[in-house]
């Protein structure tokens, strides 16, 4: 069962029934306040999740993580949620400290 950890939102888990869903739709659903501020379009980094473990387990990066990546404003350990394919097996994930909300308390 496909599966993302946010490791410091205090190891939060999310179970997925399905495989081959967009990380951040995963996400949203489970209750989780994550940043998108280009409505989940590719048009942004604000959505970006640092992959700790698991990259094997998501899409290849898209046109759109290739142009960021290409501008330097995307590592090759970060993916843009918004983009990237949860396609099975578990990820480990961080969100950035520039995209961390004030009202949600993290866990660093
Ligand atoms: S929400 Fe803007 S790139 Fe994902």
């Amino acid at each position: 069962m496909p599966r993302i950890v946010i490791e410091n939102l205090f190891n939060l888990s999310i179970n997925s029934e399905a495989s081959h869903r967009k990380v951040i739709e995963l996400i949203h659903e489970n209750g989780i306040d994550w940043m998108h501020a280009c409505g989940k379009k590719g048009r942004c980094t604000s959505c970006k999740i640092i992959v700790q473990e698991g990259m094997q387990n998501l899409s290849e990066p898209n046109e759109r993580e290739l142009f960021y990546r290409n501008q330097n404003r995307l590592q090759s350990n970060e993916r843009l949620s918004c983009q990237a394919v949860l396609e099975k097996g578990e990820i480990i994930v961080r969100v950035a400290e520039i995209n961390k909300f004030p009202h949600i308390e993290y866990s660093e």
